[in-house]
């Protein structure tokens, strides 16, 4: 096992106990704090991923319908309310985008004094992926988050969907009276799916120009420079650091940028400058670096 492995796994199960000791005296709480960061906020999403494979939960025994029962119901959002879990009440239910899931199984997590009981009886869907659990932040409105937050939303889906049985719908934002899908239920499926199609343009434009190492000291100022696997992209070319501009992003971000062979949106191009993707239009050269050095150190204005 390389050491970059040992260390992923290592840090994962540092985590998942850090994480594991929170749920078990702190509920949610710090959670909501450290989702503040978006970065947190992605890493906490691949922590999820890495802990929460869908299916491999272990199988409780679970309450299956009486016969003649329907399969699906339609909750009204204070039918939903009323299976919290709590003494007394049924439960917990829980709906993720308007489908509401039995976590019965899960009652460690969601039934009274658990790590995530603020998701019981509701729909929160918009905290399953900001970590803000006040009342506020536990609603439905999913509007205007980030790509990665959608695709969050849809793998918390595909959690639930396969790890605890599905009950039904919640009428309101996402379903009417009769369990069909409103106009905001088409308008979210297209944000998931643009938030894939983001990602996978993100990882193209990432392989062609991987992100550059960096340090910053108060002497020399900023030094940026590539390696084979800088950025974490794997590779047989070193590349030279360019300031790339992004449509959409104030300012650019330093890229390693491959300076030989044909350029990579037409790799079979003959004849070619050998000049790999320098000419792309989006890049700049840093001010007072040799143009064919791996590295450059700069100050900033
Ligand atoms: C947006 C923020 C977060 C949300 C929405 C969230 C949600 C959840 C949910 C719903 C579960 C239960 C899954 C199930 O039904 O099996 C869970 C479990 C877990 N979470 Fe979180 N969580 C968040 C942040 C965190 C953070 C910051 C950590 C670690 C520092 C963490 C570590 C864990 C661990 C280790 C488990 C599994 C515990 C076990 O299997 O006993 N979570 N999380």
């Amino acid at each position: 096992m390389n050491g970059f492995i040992k260390l992923l796994l290592a840090t994962a199960v540092g985590v998942a106990v850090v994480g594991v000791a929170i749920h078990e005296v702190w509920p949610g709480s710090l959670a909501s704090v450290v989702m503040k960061s978006e970065g947190v906020r992605a890493a906490v999403m691949a922590l999820h991923n890495l802990l929460l494979v869908p299916g491999t939960q272990q199988e409780q025994e679970q309450e299956q319908p009486p016969p003649g029962v329907k399969k699906e119901r339609i909750f009204t959002v204070e039918e939903l309310a009323r299976y919290d879990g709590r003494e007394g009440n049924k439960g917990p239910y829980l709906a993720l985008l308007g489908r509401v899931y039995n976590v019965k199984k899960g009652k460690k997590f969601y039934g009274t004094g658990g790590g995530y009981e603020f998701f019981s009886g509701r729909d929160g869907s918009r905290a399953f992926v900001t970590g803000d659990f006040t009342e506020e932040g536990l609603i439905d409105d999913i509007s205007g988050l980030t790509s990665s937050d959608y695709i969050g939303l849809d793998e918390w889906t595909k959690f639930y969907e396969s790890d605890y049985k599905y009950v039904g719908k919640v009428i309101g934002r996402f379903y009417n009276e009769k369990g069909e899908p409103t106009s905001y239920y088409y308008d979210v499926q297209r944000w998931i799916s643009q938030a894939y199609n983001d990602k996978e343009n993100e990882n193209k434009e990432k392989k062609m120009f991987p992100p550059c190492n960096s340090e910053w000291a108060p002497e020399s100022g900023t030094r940026v420079w590539c390696t084979t696997r800088s950025g974490g992209v794997g590779r047989d070319w070193v590349g030279v650091p360019r300031k790339l501009y992004n449509p959409g992003h104030s300012k650019p971000r330093c890229a390693c940028v491959k300076d030989f062979g044909p350029p990579s949106h037409d790799p079979t191009r003959m004849p070619h400058d050998d000049n790999g993707d320098l000419d792309h239009p989006n890049l700049e050269e840093y001010p007072g670096c040799i143009s064919d050095q791996p590295t450059c150190t700069f100050k900033e204005d």
